[in-house]
């Protein structure tokens, strides 16, 4: 067998100093780090302790020797590894060429096991990353300026439903923030939060976006090159609000459809007129027409979603013409539905099943990234903030599988603890200072070039306006 944890594009350095999510299953894939800790917490009275210190010597050389069977496999040149993938593609996959592959052929990637094939798709993802983007990685600064919001998402720990403290950041500190990310050399940023369409909310968003473009010496629409780039993610509002805010400024938008079947996006909604899937998928239609660079996405793994849902949603990304994908894991949230029937499937687990539950999550997740990047070459990827809630290394592995951006949150810290999507969300202690110094080092232990003060526009946008790919 090969070392499972070694096998994952994982970078060389050991993650320090950097806190992590209370998560305990955060290690699962450090294997080998795992079983050191179990070894030693096992009591070693006298009569077993011979016993166990063979057994541990026994586990040492095992560990040794997968170690070094998995170092003899990576010495293998990547061009031959990845033509282990011929079998799933039916074609061989060369470096840095996308393939199309059917519906049936994305639900036998989703569904392959042997770590080997894994590790052959992910690096197969990224050789295609680099011949696009080279090994460039770019920020989007989040801020989660408000956690009021008039959608019930039965998964969400923000739905109007949940008993949460409310707020609304002032407008001023909203810029305030946006501001100091364009002074540290963020090249856009991305204003988040529950959705509410008041007038109210349009014309406050307006301001703030004009601000932040007069602050930062940027232009409105047609001024590709100008100012921090703005990227919104304030949900389903009507073509006349998003036309308005795009000529205040905003040119990137993101609206996750949550799924593409329509089935099940009605057992993860309420059943009502607030949230009905074809105005969702309308919503995403009217934002490329406005002319936004749109992105979409799904969680993984969410209760009821097949491999084959999952599949047709990597479809969907690409038959709409998305430009931005960003995915992650669905993570428990206590007092939701979906926490609640999520509980009653696995909240039965015990730790080694549940770490076995986190492994499968994770693993899935890449691989949807890794399509993702097969399927749409030329879109943004992000590296998502939940992967990391589920391995503490999670964005830099996302980051050699597909993905080439991450999205620091510089919202004050402050706010944080009640703009918790679901449990356990990493960084809800720190500073924007914290986030944007931890990401910083994930990045180069990625391997990849952080870009700054660029804005890092998704190719795919300009290729099917038969527009010129800007420099910024
Ligand atoms: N787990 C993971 N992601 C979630 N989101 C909402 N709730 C959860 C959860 N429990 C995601 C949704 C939403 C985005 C802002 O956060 O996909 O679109």
């Amino acid at each position: 067998m090969i070392s499972e944890d070694e096998l994952l594009p994982t970078p060389k350095k050991t993650i320090i100093n950097i806190r992590q999510p209370p998560i305990p299953t955060s290690e699962i894939e450090f294997a080998h780090v795992v079983s050191e800790e179990s070894d030693n917490n096992i009591s070693q009275t006298n009569n077993i302790q011979s016993e166990l210190s063979s057994l541990k010597t026994e586990r040492a050389e095992e560990r040794k020797k997968r170690r070094e069977r998995t170092a003899n496999y990576l010495q293998q040149p990547v061009e031959e590894r990845i033509k282990v993938l011929s079998k799933y593609f039916g074609q061989v996959p060369q470096m840095g060429v996308p393939v199309q592959l059917t519906h049936d052929q994305i639900v036998n990637v989703l569904n392959m096991e042997s770590l080997v094939d894994q590790r052959a798709l992910f690096d197969y993802a990224n050789s295609i990353t680099e011949s696009i983007y080279g090994n460039k990685v770019y920020f989007r600064g989040i801020i989660e300026f408000s956690n009021v919001c008039q959608k019930d998402c039965k998964y969400c720990g923000i739905r109007k439903h949940m008993k949460v403290p409310r707020y609304t950041m002032p407008k001023e500190e909203i810029i305030e923030q946006a501001v100091w990310a364009y002074e540290n050399h963020f090249g856009s940023i991305m204003l988040q939060s529950g959705e509410l369409n008041t007038e109210g909310r349009i014309a406050m968003l307006e301001e703030v976006i004009r601000e932040i473009k007069k602050r930062t010496g940027g232009g409105g629409p047609g001024e590709w090159n100008k100012g921090l780039g703005i990227a919104l993610g304030v949900g389903e509002l009507s073509r006349e609000s998003y036309q308005r805010l795009f000529n205040a400024g905003a040119h990137r938008y993101l609206l996750r459809i949550e799924t593409s079947n329509p089935e099940l996006y009605k057992k993860l909604h309420p059943n009502d007129s607030n949230h009905v899937w074809e105005e969702r998928r309308d919503c995403l239609k009217t934002l490329m027409d406005i002319g936004y660079q749109t992105g979409t996405g799904v969680m993984i793994m969410i209760p009821g979603q097949s491999v084959e849902d999952l599949a047709s949603d990597l479809l969907f990304f690409r038959d709409i013409g998305a430009d931005m994908i960003g995915m992650g894991p669905y993570i428990v949230q206590d007092d939701t539905p979906i926490g609640e029937e999520w509980m009653k499937l696995y909240g039965h687990l015990n730790e080694e099943e549940k770490k076995e539950y986190n492994r499968k999550l994770f693993r899935l997740s890449l691989k949807m990234t890794a399509l993702a990047r097969i399927l749409i070459p030329e879109a943004n990827i992000s590296a998502t903030t939940a992967l990391q809630a589920i391995n503490p290394a999670g964005r830099e592995i996302a980051l050699n599988s597909g993905a080439n951006m991450v999205m620091p949150i510089i919202t004050p810290t402050k706010y944080r603890v009640n703009y918790q999507l679901y449990q356990g969300k990493p960084c809800i202690d720190d500073t924007k200072e914290e986030c944007k110094r931890c990401l910083t080092d994930r990045v180069k232990w990625s391997n990849k070039h952080l870009m700054l003060d660029e804005w890092g526009d998704p190719i795919s946008y300009f290729r099917k306006r038969q527009m010129e790919v800007p420099n910024k």
